[in-house]
């Protein structure tokens, strides 16, 4: 840190002005004079994107291990696999000298049309910052850095350069923050990218707020803000708000900027110092590890089936998988030999090489006679002679597997999906198999929910396969003949169609801004608080084996809020085959002073076991699982009183709950003021000792006035209910001259008594 200080204190103007914009595409600018050394970060998120040609943005990139992207790797709800995804990434790092690869992506799966959902993990905040903790601190582990982004609220690619979310602080810090916030404070990415998109009307780039205010005062980042590529509109303003480097690079103009502003007094140089010495602790951490030392490509192509396989969700089995001693197959979909196992966009990695699902499944099938069919065209063309084509192949085979692959022209990073739909030949081509072939299974490659409600009845078994990584193919073979029993859950909800979606009212958003219409309830909050039935819940995917719960145990009935809680809980594997269970704690509370979502995801674990064994799992809550964000207040607050403890094997299927008596230790300011309502009076444990007397007199005088009873006064109202939500200066006002005093000196004189 003294060495820093001392370089901050040699750099001239120009060269603290340099170090803040890229020196080209993906390099940051070296000041060898001083032993600076430069840095070069990479794309990801699912892989290193290392261009070979720096000063290009685009060209293709040098061989890397293409891993699943990050709804199938969330899918496992497995975070020591992703933290060894992220050691395994680390290592391409180091071999394809790369400093910091820019991921993990964690927003907010908001609406299933955004075109890049493939890249984030979750529709629920909890899971995504737990997620992403383990794939920074994998990578880190390292001697890596990583880039948290994008920061924030960029839950849509439809003008995603220039649109504004318009979002209230309660969801925000409930919603779209929590899992950048859980991912900064567990695990410290180096860099934090901020999103192109504007918050409130003001640029991600630009966010004094989500820059300065939260990110680094409130969580304490540690690292330094980098911009989106291209997020950067006035470079000053930018920096100003806690940007501290942008890229890419080269940007004289920007540079200069900076400069003119520091000499003109416009920003004190302070504030560039602090940017400068954020970058050169990074710059100089990164130059701590060697780079250079070739990475085991086989080793990782291996890594890569093992994490598809834990990541793919058997969504319907009526009991045909895993196939067992089948001797004629039929393969339909062109995805069986061209495997849809990445995204398109700035993600899209060069693999090492890539499982075809023909050969993987041929290698698998003991030697059964396996047909193939194309069974539609790679385009939105309706092609009938090809599904004749597949029928007659599967009326021929005992068993039809349909590999269904969303093309990548309807789903990509930079536009949203139109719709949810396969296209319109898939889903015939579906419909026509299955109706001539019982034994049939649709196994899909997508990056986000599509809906299956036309068709779901046909198939004897779904496997959702997501965009798998480069080994995709083999673990698919491996799923279909039980060498890998499923296990991975949904962390998105699949609705049964896109009108039923949350954000479907105020998605996109006219003139330049979306409005978060919906506030906290997205994904699975939302359909629950509507009773809205869904195709599949989040939380929910099968296994060739069946699992018990039971001994739901707490660690204490009454409890603290800052002291947490520990549920435990026993899982039996009642079934024949070993298998992995994905237990998830949610949590409700039952009474609170705002509206809250029915349950709330806030502890998992995945448990392995063998047949007939029990195990118990354990997790931990803390105060957050029981807070929520006050507006009002300015921070996270709970309540004291009753929660249920739900544990389930998906947020549907809650298996046992336990009641447990919170006592909130949360010493809250008195908010009471002016226009504040009798109700709110009532309700503050300061207000009420000094109001309730006096307002037991104004009721009395108020009934003699209007002549009522208890119930009912004299103008057919109930009297109470009429005024508890007034103010009570503008109840009193309408006592107008019998008032010994003005309604507003009765009120002060009241507030004195409180606040003294
Ligand atoms: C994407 C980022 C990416 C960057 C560099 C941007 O367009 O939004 O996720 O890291 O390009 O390729």
């Amino acid at each position: 840190m003294a060495e820093i200080e001392s370089i901050i204190a040699q750099m001239t103007l120009e060269e603290k002005a340099a170090l803040c914009t890229g020196a080209t595409s993906w390099t940051l600018t070296p000041i060898e004079r001083l032993g600076v050394p430069g840095m070069f970060v990479s794309d990801g998120p699912h892989g290193v994107r290392r261009v070979a040609n720096e000063d290009s943005l685009t060209e293709e990139s040098l061989p890397a291990t293409c891993f699943p992207t990050a709804s199938c790797l969330a899918s496992t709800w497995d975070t020591a696999l992703i933290h060894e995804m992220g050691q395994a990434l680390a290592e391409e790092c180091i071999a394809l000298n790369v400093d910091v690869v820019l991921g993990p992506g964690v927003n907010m799966k908001r609406t299933p049309v955004c075109g890049r959902n493939f890249e984030y993990f979750s529709e629920d905040p909890y899971f995504a910052g737990e997620m992403a903790a383990s794939y920074i601190n994998g990578v880190q582990s390292r001697g890596v850095g990583t880039s948290l982004k994008h920061y924030a609220v960029n839950n849509q690619e439809y003008q995603r350069m220039t649109i504004s979310a318009e979002v209230d602080e309660r969801t925000l810090r409930e919603i779209y923050l929590p899992a950048f916030e859980t991912a900064v404070k567990k695990a410290q990415p180096w860099t934090v990218m901020c999103s192109y998109n504007r918050i409130n009307g003001v640029y991600g780039s630009e966010q004094t707020y989500l820059l300065t205010e939260i990110l680094k005062g409130e969580w304490e980042l540690e690292g330094f803000v980098v911009s989106d590529w291209g997020a950067v509109h006035d470079r000053v303003a930018a920096l100003k708000a806690g940007l501290d480097l942008e890229m890419p690079g080269p940007r004289a103009r920007r540079v200069q900027a900076v400069i003119d502003a520091v000499q003109s007094g416009a920003v004190d140089m302070r504030i560039l110092d602090e940017a400068v010495r954020r970058i050169l602790r990074i710059v100089f951490k990164a130059a701590e590890t060697p780079k250079g030392a070739p990475f085991d490509a086989a080793a990782h192509h291996a890594l890569v089936r093992r994490i598809a396989g834990e990541g793919m969700i058997l969504l319907k089995n009526n009991g045909i998988l895993p196939l067992k001693g089948v001797k004629r197959i039929a393969v339909i979909g062109q995805a069986v030999k061209e495997p849809h196992f990445q995204g398109g966009g700035s993600s899209h990695i060069n693999p090492t090489q890539v499982d075809i699902p023909l050969d993987e499944l041929a290698k698998l099938a003991g030697g059964a006679e396996i047909s193939f069919s194309q069974g539609y065209p790679p385009d939105d063309s309706s092609q009938p002679a090809l599904i004749e084509a597949a029928v007659a192949a599967a009326q021929a085979a005992e068993v039809a597997l349909l590999y269904i692959a969303l093309p990548t022209y309807k789903e990509s990073e930079g536009y949203d999906r139109a719709d949810l739909d396969l296209t319109a030949q898939q889903v015939a081509l579906i419909k026509a198999v299955c109706a001539a072939q019982p034994n049939s299974v649709v196994i899909l490659n997508n990056g986000s929910a599509v809906t299956m409600s036309d068709w779901i009845a046909g198939p004897a078994a779904v496997l959702e396969a997501w965009m798998m990584g480069q080994a995709g193919g083999g673990a698919i073979a491996d799923v279909l003949f039980g060498v890998v029993n499923p296990s991975g859950k949904l962390t998105e909800t699949f609705p049964l169609k896109l009108t039923d979606t949350p954000a479907f009212i105020n998605y996109p958003g006219v003139s330049g801004k979306v409005r978060y219409g919906e506030g906290l309830f997205i994904g699975y909050r939302y359909y629950e608080m509507r009773e809205q039935p869904v195709l599949f819940p989040f939380g929910y995917g099968g296994s060739y084996t069946t699992f018990a719960y039971s001994a739901l145990r707490v660690s204490a009935q009454n409890f603290r809020d800052v002291d947490g809680l520990t549920v435990s809980v026993e899982v039996t594997n009642t079934g024949s085959v070993a298998g992995k269970e994905i237990v998830q704690v949610y949590v409700h509370q039952h009474q609170a002073q705002v509206v809250r979502p029915l349950k709330e995801l806030k502890g998992f674990a995945k448990v392995e076991l063998q047949p007939g064994e029990t195990k118990t799992v354990t997790v931990p809550l803390d105060f957050r699982a029981f807070a929520y964000y006050h507006p009002a207040y300015g921070r996270w607050i709970t309540e004291s009183g009753e929660f249920d403890i739900l544990v389930g094997a998906s947020s549907a299927d809650i298996r046992c709950t336990e009641t447990v008596t919170l006592e909130s230790t949360v010493e809250l300011p008195c908010l009471l003021n002016r226009k504040s309502t009798l109700r709110e009076w009532l309700d503050d444990p300061r207000g009420k000792p000094v109001f309730e007397p006096f307002f037991n007199q104004m009721l009395a005088g108020m009934r003699a006035m209007f002549g009522g009873g208890e119930e009912e006064g004299g103008i057919g109202m109930d009297v109470m209910g009429f005024l508890l939500d007034m103010p009570l200066r503008d109840v009193l006002e309408f006592q107008g001259n019998l008032l010994p005093m003005s309604a507003d000196d009765i009120v002060a004189g009241l507030l004195k008594q409180v606040f003294g």
